[in-house]
């Protein structure tokens, strides 16, 4: 079988595409590596990531060491963790959560929210896409979901910051008691928001989790705090870096080419912001001649399926008006992402303020450089208005 690492050369966190060139040019497929198989491509992607034998990864034995007590505790729910009938019950409650009207029913606030922060940015000496826009964003949206009070939301993105760079490829050891101390205040916080019945969301889940669950809904909303306030905001920067390069963009959208909405998901397509997640097969998964053998961890590549020129033509250009094709950047199947919709609307609302209001248009200065994160996040994003 061939081999597919994660590249040492940094260049990869850059622009990753040139890197999955060989898989693809292959046709894709399974490739051995270190932690189990690598998964490219995206007939591979698609098919293995519907398959329900593809389930959660649990955490390594030992869960993730003594040090990081608090921030597993934090993470200890995560669906994608989790297999099996407590996982589809678990995910349920929290589907329920998230339902399409209640993500819907933020809009008009993170629109006001959008619009307040691109006012804030358009004082500032130094504006930074991410800094002053994207990241307070995306914690506003997490307390607006949540019910917490939005003064918070600066605090919350400090303790997620905190501890995603400890979950990061390359962490710094001096920053691990603050990732630990942040981790336990926000699920103090969640157990607090249950406690007092103050978040309906958090009420919700716990209405429809499984009788005896050992998962309170507290620690499952705690759970997706980070693809909530992090993974957004490398995904909603992602998409709004990638939009400001289109000089087309306002013409095409007036003349009624494409929607809004349209012209994100191409660029979450062409952005790929998760740049892999781990599954584990819970049952042998016989595969194009080969078998996968039960307890093997898969490694999903999830922008090698949207670079894939098998599956979209011309697959490194922006082009909102393509054949309608699922893109896998929120994954897919029964482990799947469930924060789809909101980012999806986090996005537009953003987009919208930002490119679509009439008023200076935003240009990216200097260069965007990504940390090695399991999704993509530029350290800075300076930004000018003209
Ligand atoms: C642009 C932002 C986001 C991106 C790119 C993203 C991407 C992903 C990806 C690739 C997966 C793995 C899917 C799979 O294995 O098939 C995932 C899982 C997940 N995401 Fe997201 N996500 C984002 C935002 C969110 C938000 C806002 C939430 C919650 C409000 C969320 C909640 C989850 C959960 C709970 C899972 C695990 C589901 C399971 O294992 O059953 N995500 N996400």
């Amino acid at each position: 079988m061939r081999t597919f690492e994660l590249p040492s050369d940094p260049a990869f966190w850059q622009d990753p595409a040139p890197f999955f060139q060989d898989a693809l040019a292959s046709g894709g497929g399974l490739f051995t590596s270190a932690s189990g198989l690598a998964v490219l491509g995206y007939d591979a992607l698609f098919e293995l990531g519907r398959d329900p034998r593809l389930d959660g990864h649990p955490f390594p034995e030992g869960d993730f060491g003594p040090d990081k007590a608090d921030i597993h505790a934090l993470l200890r729910w995560g669906l994608f963790a989790l297999t099996g009938p407590q996982h589809r019950a678990l995910r349920q409650a929290v589907i329920g959560g998230l339902s399409t009207r209640r993500v819907e029913a933020l809009r008009a606030t993170l629109r006001l929210q959008a619009r307040e922060l691109h006012g804030a940015m358009l004082e500032q000496a130094r504006p930074d896409l991410i800094a002053s826009f994207v990241a307070p964003l995306a914690a506003r949206a997490f307390c607006a979901l949540t019910g917490i009070d939005p003064d918070h939301a600066g605090a919350i993105a400090a303790a997620i910051a905190e501890i995603g760079g400890q979950l990061s490829f390359a962490p710094a050891p001096e920053r691990l008691p603050a990732a630990n101390q942040a981790a336990w205040g926000l699920l103090e916080l969640m157990h607090t928001l249950e406690a007092d019945g103050s978040s309906a969301l958090i009420t919700d889940i716990a209405a429809r989790l499984p009788p005896a669950s050992r998962a309170s809904a507290a620690e499952l909303v705690a759970a997706f705090a980070l693809d909530a306030v992090e993974t957004t905001t490398s995904g909603v920067f992602c998409v709004l870096d990638c939009l400001i390069r289109q000089p087309q963009l306002h013409r095409e959208l007036a003349e009624g080419r494409y929607t809004l909405a349209a012209a994100v998901q191409e660029a979450f397509r062409l952005t790929s912001p998760t740049i892999l997640t781990a599954r584990m097969t819970a049952g042998e998964i016989p595969w194009r001649g080969e078998t996968i053998p039960t307890g093997t961890t898969l490694v999903m590549w999830w922008p090698s399926a949207n670079l894939d020129g098998r599956a979209f033509a011309r697959p490194a250009a922006f082009e909102p008006v393509r054949p309608a094709r699922r893109h896998l950047a929120f994954g897919i199947g029964g482990h799947g992402c469930l924060g789809r919709q909101l980012a999806s609307l986090l996005a537009e609302e953003a987009a919208r303020v930002l490119l679509l209001n009439g008023g200076p248009r935003p240009v990216r200065t200097g260069e965007t450089r990504f940390l090695p994160r399991f999704s993509r996040l530029s350290e800075s994003a300076p930004i000018r208005f003209d």
